[in-house]
C-alpha cells in the first residue's frame, strides 16, 4: 500500500481552471541503523525501503563505531546521513553512549536497528529506548548467543556442537545481551562439509536478509500507529 495519497480538487471550468494535488504523507518511524563492518544487513534494509517492504519507517541515519566500516559506503551510496562514534575516541563507555544519544536526539530517531553492531550497550542506554531497539543475531536464540557470541564465532560454535539446524533471530534489545523478547526467527539447515564462512553466508541469505527488514517494518508500523515520537519516549 502506498503511503502517499494524492487528492485532486477540481477548480471551476473555464479560464484558470486547474487541478491541484495535495500530498498527505503518513508519518513514518525515523530509523537509525547501527553497524560495525560490512553492512550486508544494512544493504538488505536499504533495498527493502526502496522496494516497499519497509514502508512504515524511514532510514534517517547510519551510525558506525568504526571509521573503516564498509557500511558507511553503503549508506553514502543510498544518500543516507552517517555518523561515526568510536569507544576509543570518546574515552569511556559513558561518553561513547552519551555522544550516540546526542546524535539520536539530533536526528529525532524513534527506532534503532542493530545490524551487525559489535558493541554492547549498557542498561543506561537500552532503558532509554524500551522496545525501540532491535537486533539481528545469527543463530536461533537461546542457542549460541550472549556474551562472546558474535559474527563468525556463532557459526563456529554451531558447527562444533554439531547442530543440524541453525538460523537467525530478530529480538528487542534490553540490558541482557541477546536476552530481549523475540520478534522473528527463521531456521536454516546445516550441510555436511559446511565451514563457518559457508554457513554464515547461507544464514544471511536465507534468514537474516529476510527477517530483519520484515521485523523492521513490523516494529516501525507499531510505532507509527501509536504516533509515539522520540520526545514522548524520553518523557515516559
Ligand atoms: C551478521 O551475521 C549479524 O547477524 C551478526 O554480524 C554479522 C554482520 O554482518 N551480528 C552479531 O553477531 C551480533 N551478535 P553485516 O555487517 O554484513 O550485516
Amino acid at each position: 500500500m502506498p503511503l502517499t495519497f494524492l487528492l485532486f480538487v477540481k477548480m471551476p471550468k473555464g479560464r484558470g481552471a486547474a487541478a491541484f494535488g495535495v500530498f498527505m504523507e503518513k508519518k513514518k518511524t525515523r530509523i537509525a541503523v547501527f553497524c560495525s563492518g560490512g553492512g550486508t544487513n544494512l544493504q538488505a534494509l536499504l533495498d527493502a525501503e526502496k522496494s516497499g517492504v519497509i514502508q512504515s519507517g524511514k532510514i534517517c541515519l547510519v551510525l558506525a563505531n568504526s571509521r573503516s566500516a564498509y557500511a558507511l559506503e553503503r549508506a553514502k551510496g543510498a544518500n543516507v546521513p552517517t555518523a561515526v562514534v568510536t569507544r576509543r575516541e570518546t574515552g569511556s563507555q559513558e561518553a561513547f553512549e552519551a555522544e550516540i544519544l546526542r546524535i539520536l536526539r539530533e536526528y529525532g530517531i524513534e527506532l534503532i536497528v542493530l545490524a551487525g553492531f559489535m558493541s554492547i550497550l549498557s542498561e543506561n542506554f537500552t532503558s532509554k529506548y524500551p522496545k525501540r531497539i532491535i537486533n539481528i543475531h545469527p543463530s536461533l536464540i537461546p542457542s549460541f548467543c550472549g556474551k562472546g557470541f558474535y559474527g563468525l564465532h556463532v557459526h563456529e560454535a554451531a558447527l562444533a556442537y554439531g547442530v543440524k539446524v541453525t538460523g537467525a533471530t530478530v529480538h528487542f534489545v534490553n540490558e541482557i545481551p541477546d536476552g530481549g523478547q523475540i520478534i522473528l526467527q527463521k531456521a536454516v539447515k546445516v550441510h555436511r562439509g559446511d565451514t563457518p564462512e559457508k554457513l554464515q553466508r547461507r544464514v544471511m541469505e536465507q534468514a537474516e536478509w529476510k527477517i530483519l527488514p520484515k521485523a523492521c517494518e513490523q516494529v516501525s508500523r507499531e510505532i507509527a500507529k501509536k504516533g509515539e515520537t522520540y520526545e514522548r519516549i524520553q518523557n515516559q
